[in-house]
């Protein structure tokens, strides 16, 4: 691991641009995983027309040791790889529009699966590195606005975003060989929530019911996956939907999607709840599905 030997470890948080009140903004820096150093880098990306941002709801992965960025506003199919701190778009795009919002992806097993940004919401096509695929495995609900996630060694996908009284939004799949199976319902209607596996299973973190009427809620809870059955684990700081959760050393990190103030903070996993929960740092503005990964210090830093 080339990072190990650094100061401390750090996270490299969301690039993307937003477009708010006429402005784009622009959130873009490298942060210690203790939240004590915040330092501006400068990752570029080619030019769109338009006050779309390039990486505006764009899905993220990290796909043999490289990070790969599809879809999103500016173009539904592209597909671009950051090398030398610049995105580069390859030849080849997706077969079908892919946009993070709605859709989910997983780094799975040497490939990126994008999964029910297209109707009728129960496909995925599978990126190699090089080029994407048809995936023929179709899932037995719907799961836009679903999550995708890894669970014993297998892909797993839950919630969706349909039409209330169809009574799917806690409809968990697991794929096996063979096809998707449907397993333990989740225990609360939920949408666009995190997930991140550990070794006893999985943890969903926060998400959205979209409810019955309009505003719906938010939730700031975590919980765990394992032997199939559900069971509720610790709180995070906030509601929050829409994040961008992985694992640092010692720490799952979760930076804030859909949230009041953004926040992103860390915790430790002790087989059993979630503990030593801290925040680390908050954003300016609210980014959905923030691109972030682990890096080093001075990553493509502007000084
Ligand atoms: C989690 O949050 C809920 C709602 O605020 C609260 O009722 C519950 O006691 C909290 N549980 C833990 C373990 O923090």
């Amino acid at each position: 691991m080339k990072f190990v030997k650094e100061r401390r470890f750090l996270l490299f948080l969301a690039i993307k641009l937003l477009q708010q009140l006429l402005t784009l903004k622009r959130t873009q820096y490298n942060l210690a995983i203790d939240g004590s150093e915040k330092i501006e880098t400068n990752i570029n990306t080619p030019e769109v027309s338009g006050r779309i941002g390039y990486l505006k709801d764009a899905g993220h992965a990290i796909l043999k040791n490289e990070l790969f960025i599809f879809g999103g506003s500016s173009d539904l199919k592209k597909i671009a790889r950051l090398e030398d701190c610049e995105f580069k778009e390859l030849p080849d795009r997706l077969i079908d529009r892919f946009d993070s919002v709605s859709g989910a992806l997983l780094s799975f097993m040497n490939r990126v699966y994008l999964c029910f940004f297209n109707y009728p919401y129960k496909n995925c096509e599978e990126f190699d590195g090089i080029s994407s695929t048809n995936s023929f495995l179709n899932t037995n609900h719907v799961h836009c606005f679903g999550t995708l996630g890894e669970y014993k060694n297998q892909m797993v996908v839950l919630g969706a975003g349909d039409l209330p009284g169809q009574e799917v939004r806690r409809k968990v799949e697991l794929l096996e060989i063979g096809g998707w199976k449907e397993i333990a319902d989740f225990p609360v209607d939920i949408t666009v929530a995190s997930t991140i596996t550990v070794p006893e299973g999985m943890l969903v973190l926060g998400g959205w019911n979209p409810g019955w009427v309009s505003g719906g809620i938010y939730y700031k809870s975590v919980y765990l996956l394992k032997n199939e059955i559900w069971s509720f684990v610790g709180n995070l700081s906030e509601p929050v939907s829409d994040s961008t959760v992985f694992r640092m050393s010692e720490w799952i990190v979760l930076v804030s999607g859909d949230s009041e103030n953004n926040f992103v903070e860390r915790f430790k996993w002790n087989e059993e709840q979630i503990k030593e929960l801290e925040i680390i740092g908050e954003n300016p503005n609210t980014i959905l599905n923030p691109i972030v990964f682990e890096t080093s210090r001075n990553f493509c830093n502007t000084v």
